[in-house]
């Protein structure tokens, strides 16, 4: 066991409830696996005390904290400044505090990316379209950083079109919705809705259509293979599951934070493949 000194980093995960978040797993395997002086907390507050409780977590001298439900949009305004990530996304899921100043980030985005090249080795953004089902927060972030990392073209499919639509106006650049995704074109499908998750109804997509080149990515991962990424593998397709998002998306903070860099690997992602 590791003993913390008087000189311990500290950070945490603000959610409401916060039960649930992997977070504090994640980032203790890091500290324990990087020899780190530190510890990362799970911080329930409840919406009405989450101001407060950032500006007294910077006070209590904590390097930062990640944000997460309900808590993400209200972040956004408790930040004395947000980088561009955060401002595409419209929210903030990480802080860091710096010289007496709460600085916001979004780190969805990247690592939704950095999850497709670590299970897909050799995909790259600019590879060619891709088709997003859903449009909501999740969607947004991660087709803030596909145009940003060059994507020729992001298609928004949702249930809810008007929403698909809201979206790609406040995003702009090569951004469309249809009713039905254009497969045959696709180089990336990801399904950023809650259907396949444990307990919601599996997605009803058709596969068939997509290049044999594509990627199905699923940011479900309850449980880990969602009947979409079964389908994509038994076509022989490069499937990404939802844990390598949560994993990567975590790496930016924990950098900040506790000033070392910390790999995705084998082991941590048994270890918090093993709670789900
Ligand atoms: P998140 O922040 O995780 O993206 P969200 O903002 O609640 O969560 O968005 C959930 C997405 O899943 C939305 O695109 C939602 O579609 P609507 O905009 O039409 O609500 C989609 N979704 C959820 N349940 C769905 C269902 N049963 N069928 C189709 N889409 C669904």
């Amino acid at each position: 066991m590791r003993l913390l000194t008087g000189h311990a980093r500290l950070a945490g995960v603000l959610g409401w409830p916060v039960s649930h978040s992997r977070s504090p797993r994640l980032h203790g395997y890091w500290l324990e696996a990087l020899g780190i002086d530190g510890a990362y907390l799970p911080l329930p507050v409840h919406p009405e005390h989450f101001a407060a409780a950032v500006r007294t977590l910077a006070d209590l001298g904590f390097r930062g904290a990640n944000v997460t439900i309900p808590h993400k949009l209200s972040a956004f305004e408790v930040c004395d400044s947000v980088d561009a990530t955060a401002r595409r996304a419209g929210a903030v899921n990480t802080l860091v505090f710096r010289d007496g100043r709460i600085e916001g980030s979004n780190t969805d985005g990247y690592g939704f990316l950095e999850s497709v090249r670590d299970q897909a080795p050799g995909w790259a953004a600019s590879d060619g379209p891709a088709v997003l089902l859903g449009a909501g927060g999740a969607a947004r972030a991660i087709a803030a950083a596909l145009l940003d990392a060059g994507c020729p073209r992001v298609t928004l499919v949702n249930r809810t079109a008007a929403r698909a639509e809201a979206l790609a106006r406040d995003l702009g650049g090569a951004i469309e919705v249809a009713t039905e995704p254009p497969l045959a074109a696709t180089a990336l499908l990801v399904n950023t809705t809650s259907l396949g998750m444990q307990g919601h109804a599996p997605l009803d997509v058709d596969l068939a259509p997509l290049p044999a080149s594509a990627v199905v990515a699923d940011i479900v991962y309850v449980p880990l293979e969602t009947p979409l990424l079964a389908a994509a593998r038994a076509r022989g397709l490069r499937a990404v599951d939802g844990l390598g998002m949560l994993l990567h998306q975590a790496r930016p903070g924990f950098e900040a934070w506790f000033g070392a860099a910390p790999r995705v690997d084998a082991a941590l992602r048994a270890i918090v493949a093993a709670d789900i």
